[in-house]
């Protein structure tokens, strides 16, 4: 049968006349075609239960899932998204490897030691079948993520990850408390050398769905908000936008913004009153440069219901100054290479072939990120958060602490943070192709008692 288009039943609704033997369709029909499709609601991230008997501890074993076609996986995940724990908890998470190939955890930001940093060189990758158990001290809040640290661009890609929230003693006191989870899936099939992977030619899910509808009780919302995916930035946007928090927890009284930059891997806490409808958008940002031409992209609609009780939190931090920089320098990585060769490196060299810098336990570290590249670089140091000292020789306007920072195009980014844990830890971009293309380097910091 000759479906009519929709203009032209509109056309046709107009008065035009339509030819005599076309069969013409119920009004019905013609109104279901032209609607747009139901828009999906918003899924909660599943949270993780904490199987500890004792006080202090939060124990649980995360299930390392795969679905294939054939031999090649189609997804993997966790047995769950969202653990939430307290400062001062032990945290023990049994890694149980049901996937075909190995795997590992590193606990992004979470402050783990050089054992528990899951580096394939620092221990084996756990293999198939087997289990690890990851356990340390939570000593900072704030919102981290954990996601393997072997053939990463593609586990992470494939959904590998989860997030790790660290709740303070004071938390402000809010009605809802949501995880959101955004990502571009398969990033890994578009050619990585093609660098047009710019967040506004990503599909954005947010937990698993494009586009959702959340209804949540009106009132203060904590936003906590992981850019899961390996190459895309958001520019974030919503309705009176306050940041909570960046990366390591609150550190000062939220202040209001209108752009939010979350590279892959970094994250951010907003806090909204949430009355009535609100979107959460992201604005065409270009890898080449940041801003870009065009509209923004919808990620979610939230829609706050009923009356609310609850007054927004007010805040008695007493802010830390930003220290001022120095002006010395102790390390410098610069940041080189292409989308064209798909080489990238930093300091001319391509991991592993890498000089690994030393620092002593207890220095204070100085160290400045050099973009020399054509485009974008989301820095994430292990094992060490870092005091952001200044963007392109602009100081930040407040303290903030952070593991992952946006060096900008031909910017200068420098950072300084205390040397408090031994071990190797890696440097690299968290555009999970460059970092798989070379752009890793590792810095040791060595304790002088050890010989
Ligand atoms: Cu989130 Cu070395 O990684
Ligand atoms: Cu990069």
């Amino acid at each position: 049968m000759i479906r009519l288009s929709p203009l032209l039943i509109l056309a046709a609704c107009g008065g035009a006349t339509v030819p005599q033997d076309l069969p013409v369709e119920t009004a019905d029909t013609a109104v279901e075609d032209t609607s747009p499709p139901p828009r999906p609601s918003l899924e909660l991230a599943r949270e993780i239960p904490n199987e500890a008997t004792e006080p202090g501890r939060f124990e649980t074993t995360l299930v390392a899932e795969g679905t294939y076609d054939g031999d090649t996986p189609v997804r993997y995940q966790y047995s769950g998204d969202v653990i939430r724990a307290q400062v001062g908890n032990q945290l023990a998470a049994v890694l149980d490897n049901q996937l075909q190939s190995p795997t590992t955890i590193h606990w992004h930001g979470a402050g783990a030691p050089y054992e528990m940093d899951g580096v394939p060189w620092q221990r084996q990758p756990t293999a198939p079948g087997e289990q690890f158990t990851y356990t340390f001290p939570l000593e900072q809040s704030g919102t981290f993520w954990f996601h393997p640290h072997f053939d990463t661009a593609r586990q992470v890609d494939l959904g590998l990850y989860g997030v790790l929230i660290v709740e303070g003693p004071d938390e402000p006191e809010v009605v809802n408390d949501l995880v959101l989870i955004l990502d571009a899936p398969h990033e890994s099939a578009v050619d990585p050398h093609h660098h047009g992977l710019e967040g506004q030619a990503l599909v954005w899910m947010v937990n698993g769905s494009i586009d959702p509808i959340g209804t949540l009780d009106a009132g203060p919302t904590r936003l906590r908000i992981l850019n899961a995916s390996n190459t895309g930035y958001l520019d974030l946007d919503t309705t009176d936008m306050t940041v909570l928090a960046l990366d390591q927890g609150i550190r000062t009284a939220p202040w209001s913004t209108d752009s939010v930059v979350l590279g892959p891997g970094d994250r951010a806490e907003l806090l909204v009153d949430l009355q009535g409808s609100m979107d959460l958008t992201s604005r065409p940002f270009s890898l080449h440069g940041g801003s870009a031409w065009g509209d923004p992209q919808r990620l979610l609609t939230l829609t706050g219901s009923g009356p609310s009780e609850t007054p927004m939190p007010t805040f008695d931090v007493d802010p830390a100054s930003p220290t001022p920089d120095p002006g010395t320098t102790d390390i410098t990585y610069t940041f080189q290479g292409d989308g064209g060769s798909g080489q990238w490196r930093i300091n001319h060299e391509t991991f592993p072939d890498v000089t690994i810098e030393e620092v002593a336990l207890g220095d204070d570290v100085i160290v400045e990120i050099r973009n020399l590249s054509p485009t974008n670089h989301p820095f994430h140091g292990h094992g060490h958060a870092f005091e952001v000292l200044g963007v392109n020789g602009v100081p930040p306007a407040r303290y903030t602490l952070e593991d992952t920072v946006d060096v900008p195009i031909h910017g200068v980014v420098r950072v300084r943070f205390e040397a408090t844990k031994a071990g190797d830890w890696m440097q690299h971009c968290h555009i999970l192709p460059h970092a798989e293309g070379g752009m890793m380097t590792v810095l040791r910091v060595v304790d002088p008692e050890v010989p």
